[in-house]
Protein backbone atom coordinates (compact mmCIF):
# COMPACT_ATOMS: atom_id res chain seq x y z
CA UNK A 1 0.00 0.00 0.00
CA UNK A 2 1.77 3.24 -0.84
CA UNK A 3 1.89 5.94 2.32
CA UNK A 4 2.65 9.04 -0.29
CA UNK A 5 0.60 12.58 0.94
CA UNK A 6 -2.11 13.39 -2.28
CA UNK A 7 -1.40 16.74 -3.59
CA UNK A 8 -3.93 19.45 -3.56
CA UNK A 9 -3.52 22.72 -5.63
CA UNK A 10 -5.38 25.96 -5.33
CA UNK A 11 -4.95 29.63 -6.37
CA UNK A 12 -5.02 30.02 -2.71
CA UNK A 13 -7.90 29.09 0.46
CA UNK A 14 -10.55 27.56 -2.24
CA UNK A 15 -9.00 24.13 -2.73
CA UNK A 16 -9.43 23.78 1.49
CA UNK A 17 -13.20 23.36 0.78
CA UNK A 18 -11.91 20.29 -1.39
CA UNK A 19 -9.21 19.35 0.89
CA UNK A 20 -11.81 18.90 3.99
CA UNK A 21 -13.95 16.64 1.80
CA UNK A 22 -10.74 14.76 1.40
CA UNK A 23 -10.26 14.50 4.91
CA UNK A 24 -13.52 12.98 5.52
CA UNK A 25 -13.99 10.55 3.18
CA UNK A 26 -10.35 9.47 2.94
CA UNK A 27 -8.81 9.55 6.76
CA UNK A 28 -5.78 7.44 6.09
CA UNK A 29 -4.60 9.59 3.45
CA UNK A 30 -1.93 12.41 4.16
CA UNK A 31 -1.79 15.16 2.00
CA UNK A 32 -0.06 18.14 0.99
CA UNK A 33 -1.75 21.37 0.18
CA UNK A 34 -0.30 23.89 -1.86
CA UNK A 35 -2.49 27.24 -1.75
CA UNK A 36 -0.49 29.56 -4.31
CA UNK A 37 -1.07 32.88 -2.91
CA UNK A 38 1.19 34.75 -4.55
CA UNK A 39 -1.01 35.09 -7.70
CA UNK A 40 -4.46 34.70 -6.45
CA UNK A 41 -6.87 35.55 -7.63
CA UNK A 42 -6.62 33.69 -11.05
CA UNK A 43 -9.78 33.97 -12.31
CA UNK A 44 -9.56 37.36 -14.46
CA UNK A 45 -5.93 36.09 -15.90
CA UNK A 46 -5.60 34.75 -19.11
CA UNK A 47 -5.48 31.00 -19.58
CA UNK A 48 -1.15 30.82 -20.59
CA UNK A 49 -0.78 32.57 -16.70
CA UNK A 50 -2.96 30.33 -15.57
CA UNK A 51 -1.52 27.59 -17.13
CA UNK A 52 2.05 28.23 -16.07
CA UNK A 53 0.80 28.52 -12.37
CA UNK A 54 -0.34 25.52 -12.74
CA UNK A 55 2.43 23.66 -14.11
CA UNK A 56 4.78 25.33 -11.70
CA UNK A 57 2.34 23.91 -8.78
CA UNK A 58 2.16 20.58 -10.38
CA UNK A 59 6.38 20.71 -10.34
CA UNK A 60 6.34 21.69 -6.81
CA UNK A 61 4.00 18.54 -5.83
CA UNK A 62 5.70 15.92 -7.86
CA UNK A 63 8.89 17.36 -5.96
CA UNK A 64 7.49 16.99 -2.82
CA UNK A 65 6.53 13.13 -3.82
CA UNK A 66 3.01 13.25 -4.19
CA UNK A 67 1.13 10.06 -5.72
CA UNK A 68 -2.07 11.72 -7.11
CA UNK A 69 -2.83 15.82 -7.14
CA UNK A 70 -6.26 16.92 -7.32
CA UNK A 71 -6.41 20.48 -9.25
CA UNK A 72 -8.75 22.05 -6.69
CA UNK A 73 -9.42 25.24 -8.52
CA UNK A 74 -12.17 25.40 -11.11
CA UNK A 75 -10.10 28.10 -12.97
CA UNK A 76 -6.84 26.01 -12.85
CA UNK A 77 -8.70 23.30 -14.13
CA UNK A 78 -10.39 24.92 -16.74
CA UNK A 79 -7.28 26.61 -18.43
CA UNK A 80 -4.50 24.10 -17.58
CA UNK A 81 -5.85 20.39 -16.69
CA UNK A 82 -4.98 19.22 -20.43
CA UNK A 83 -1.51 20.22 -20.31
CA UNK A 84 -1.04 19.26 -17.01
CA UNK A 85 -2.03 15.74 -18.37
CA UNK A 86 0.35 15.56 -21.24
CA UNK A 87 3.05 16.47 -19.56
CA UNK A 88 2.70 14.12 -16.07
CA UNK A 89 1.10 11.11 -18.38
CA UNK A 90 1.65 8.64 -15.39
CA UNK A 91 0.05 10.65 -12.52
CA UNK A 92 -3.30 10.40 -11.81
CA UNK A 93 -4.82 13.88 -11.90
CA UNK A 94 -8.15 15.07 -10.97
CA UNK A 95 -9.88 18.54 -11.90
CA UNK A 96 -12.56 20.45 -10.67
CA UNK A 97 -15.20 21.53 -12.32
CA UNK A 98 -19.46 22.69 -11.65
CA UNK A 99 -21.51 20.99 -10.74
CA UNK A 100 -23.50 21.61 -13.88
CA UNK A 101 -24.62 17.72 -14.32
CA UNK A 102 -26.42 16.88 -11.48
CA UNK A 103 -28.17 20.15 -11.29
CA UNK A 104 -29.57 19.81 -14.84
CA UNK A 105 -30.37 16.19 -14.06
CA UNK A 106 -32.51 17.44 -10.83
CA UNK A 107 -33.81 20.60 -11.52
CA UNK A 108 -38.08 21.13 -11.63
CA UNK A 109 -37.87 24.76 -13.24
CA UNK A 110 -35.62 24.19 -16.14
CA UNK A 111 -33.57 26.78 -14.89
CA UNK A 112 -29.93 27.04 -12.56
CA UNK A 113 -27.65 29.02 -12.03
CA UNK A 114 -23.61 28.31 -11.88
CA UNK A 115 -21.23 30.95 -10.05
CA UNK A 116 -18.30 31.24 -10.80
CA UNK A 117 -15.01 32.82 -11.66
CA UNK A 118 -15.33 34.95 -14.99
CA UNK A 119 -12.02 32.39 -16.40
CA UNK A 120 -13.93 29.63 -16.18
CA UNK A 121 -17.48 30.84 -16.89
CA UNK A 122 -16.13 31.41 -20.53
CA UNK A 123 -13.85 28.66 -21.17
CA UNK A 124 -14.55 26.16 -23.87
CA UNK A 125 -14.44 23.00 -20.92
CA UNK A 126 -17.43 24.81 -19.11
CA UNK A 127 -19.04 25.43 -22.57
CA UNK A 128 -18.67 22.05 -23.79
CA UNK A 129 -20.17 20.77 -20.33
CA UNK A 130 -23.11 23.10 -20.21
CA UNK A 131 -23.83 21.65 -23.93
CA UNK A 132 -23.73 18.55 -23.05
CA UNK A 133 -26.10 18.35 -19.62
CA UNK A 134 -27.85 21.18 -20.44
CA UNK A 135 -30.39 20.65 -22.97
CA UNK A 136 -33.99 22.34 -22.47
CA UNK A 137 -32.55 23.47 -19.14
CA UNK A 138 -31.88 27.72 -18.88
CA UNK A 139 -28.14 28.02 -17.62
CA UNK A 140 -27.85 31.48 -15.92
CA UNK A 141 -24.12 32.07 -15.24
CA UNK A 142 -22.61 34.83 -12.76
CA UNK A 143 -19.40 35.76 -11.32
CA UNK A 144 -19.01 35.93 -7.70
CA UNK A 145 -17.53 39.46 -7.70
CA UNK A 146 -15.09 40.03 -4.55
CA UNK A 147 -15.82 36.59 -3.25
CA UNK A 148 -12.57 35.34 -3.46
CA UNK A 149 -11.16 38.22 -2.01
CA UNK A 150 -13.44 38.02 0.89
CA UNK A 151 -12.52 34.48 1.69
CA UNK A 152 -8.63 35.56 1.22
CA UNK A 153 -8.75 38.05 3.94
CA UNK A 154 -10.99 35.65 5.91
CA UNK A 155 -13.61 38.13 5.57
CA UNK A 156 -16.48 35.17 5.33
CA UNK A 157 -18.53 36.06 8.87
CA UNK A 158 -18.26 40.31 7.84
CA UNK A 159 -21.29 42.33 7.27
CA UNK A 160 -19.55 43.30 3.84
CA UNK A 161 -19.32 39.44 3.04
CA UNK A 162 -22.86 39.53 3.33
CA UNK A 163 -23.48 42.65 1.03
CA UNK A 164 -21.34 41.26 -1.53
CA UNK A 165 -23.08 38.48 -1.52
CA UNK A 166 -26.69 39.66 -1.26
CA UNK A 167 -25.52 42.00 -4.56
CA UNK A 168 -24.31 39.06 -6.78
CA UNK A 169 -27.18 36.41 -5.24
CA UNK A 170 -30.50 38.49 -4.72
CA UNK A 171 -30.64 39.24 -8.19
CA UNK A 172 -31.37 35.29 -9.00
CA UNK A 173 -34.71 34.88 -6.94
CA UNK A 174 -36.86 36.43 -9.63
CA UNK A 175 -35.24 34.73 -12.12
CA UNK A 176 -36.73 31.43 -10.95
CA UNK A 177 -33.97 29.36 -10.72
CA UNK A 178 -34.33 26.23 -8.35
CA UNK A 179 -30.11 25.22 -7.68
CA UNK A 180 -27.62 27.03 -7.82
CA UNK A 181 -24.05 25.53 -8.22
CA UNK A 182 -21.20 26.59 -6.44
CA UNK A 183 -18.54 26.36 -9.51
CA UNK A 184 -15.32 27.88 -7.56
CA UNK A 185 -13.92 26.36 -4.64
CA UNK A 186 -13.11 29.54 -3.07
CA UNK A 187 -17.56 29.49 -3.11
CA UNK A 188 -18.56 27.17 -0.21
CA UNK A 189 -16.48 29.20 2.03
CA UNK A 190 -19.23 31.70 1.58
CA UNK A 191 -22.32 29.05 1.39
CA UNK A 192 -24.33 29.89 5.02
CA UNK A 193 -24.61 33.72 3.35
CA UNK A 194 -25.56 32.46 -0.40
CA UNK A 195 -28.00 29.90 1.47
CA UNK A 196 -29.17 32.73 3.86
CA UNK A 197 -30.16 35.27 1.27
CA UNK A 198 -31.95 32.45 -0.91
CA UNK A 199 -33.79 30.78 2.21
CA UNK A 200 -37.49 30.03 1.50
CA UNK A 201 -37.04 30.05 -2.17
CA UNK A 202 -37.02 26.52 -2.58
CA UNK A 203 -33.15 26.98 -4.12
CA UNK A 204 -30.72 24.44 -3.42
CA UNK A 205 -27.03 25.01 -3.63
CA UNK A 206 -24.28 22.60 -4.96
CA UNK A 207 -21.14 22.14 -4.98
CA UNK A 208 -18.34 19.44 -6.11
CA UNK A 209 -16.58 19.00 -3.08
CA UNK A 210 -17.78 15.52 -1.94
CA UNK A 211 -18.31 14.26 -5.77
CA UNK A 212 -14.53 15.10 -5.87
CA UNK A 213 -13.13 13.22 -2.84
CA UNK A 214 -15.49 9.69 -4.33
CA UNK A 215 -13.82 10.49 -7.71
CA UNK A 216 -10.40 10.40 -5.83
CA UNK A 217 -10.90 7.62 -3.13
CA UNK A 218 -12.53 5.61 -6.71
CA UNK A 219 -8.74 6.47 -8.19
CA UNK A 220 -7.12 5.36 -5.33
CA UNK A 221 -8.22 2.09 -5.43
CA UNK A 222 -7.93 1.34 -8.84
CA UNK A 223 -4.56 2.80 -9.21
CA UNK A 224 -3.87 0.49 -5.89
CA UNK A 225 -2.31 3.20 -4.32
CA UNK A 226 -4.06 3.80 -1.35
CA UNK A 227 -3.14 4.39 2.43
CA UNK A 228 -2.91 1.07 4.81
CA UNK A 229 -5.52 1.85 7.82
CA UNK A 230 -2.80 2.69 10.32
CA UNK A 231 -0.85 4.95 7.82
CA UNK A 232 0.66 7.79 10.12
CA UNK A 233 -1.19 10.72 8.38
CA UNK A 234 -0.19 14.13 7.88
CA UNK A 235 -1.29 17.32 7.02
CA UNK A 236 1.49 19.92 5.50
CA UNK A 237 0.72 23.51 4.04
CA UNK A 238 3.10 25.16 1.31
CA UNK A 239 2.70 28.39 -0.36
CA UNK A 240 4.40 30.64 -2.90
CA UNK A 241 4.04 33.54 -0.83
CA UNK A 242 5.11 34.45 2.18
CA UNK A 243 5.56 32.45 5.50
CA UNK A 244 2.84 34.07 6.89
CA UNK A 245 0.24 33.20 3.82
CA UNK A 246 1.61 29.42 4.27
CA UNK A 247 0.71 29.89 8.30
CA UNK A 248 -2.81 31.21 7.91
CA UNK A 249 -3.59 28.37 5.02
CA UNK A 250 -2.42 25.76 8.28
CA UNK A 251 -4.17 27.61 10.94
CA UNK A 252 -7.60 27.90 8.86
CA UNK A 253 -7.38 24.48 7.98
CA UNK A 254 -7.22 23.46 11.52
CA UNK A 255 -10.28 25.19 11.81
CA UNK A 256 -11.99 22.98 9.79
CA UNK A 257 -11.36 20.25 11.30
CA UNK A 258 -12.11 21.34 14.68
CA UNK A 259 -15.43 22.37 13.47
CA UNK A 260 -16.37 19.38 11.29
N1 LIG B 1 -10.66 28.73 -6.29
C1 LIG B 1 -10.64 28.99 -7.65
C2 LIG B 1 -11.71 28.28 -8.46
O1 LIG B 1 -12.15 27.25 -8.06
C3 LIG B 1 -10.17 30.27 -8.23
C4 LIG B 1 -10.32 31.53 -7.52
C5 LIG B 1 -9.44 32.59 -8.12
O2 LIG B 1 -8.24 32.51 -7.88
O3 LIG B 1 -9.97 33.46 -8.81
O4 LIG B 1 -12.09 28.73 -9.49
Amino acid sequence: MDSRPIGVYDSGFGGLSVWRELCRLLPHESIIYLGDGKNCPYGGRSREQITSFAMEAMERLVEEGVKMVVVGCNTATTAAIQALRSRWEDMPIVGLEPAVKPACLTTKRGRIAVLATAHSLQSDMFLSTTARYAEGVEVIKIVGEGFVDIVERGEEHSAKAYEAVRRVVEPLLSRGVDKIVLGCTHYPFLRELIERVVAGHGIDVIDSGEAVARRVKWLLSRYNIAADEDNRVEYRFISFADEGYRANLERRAKEILLNR
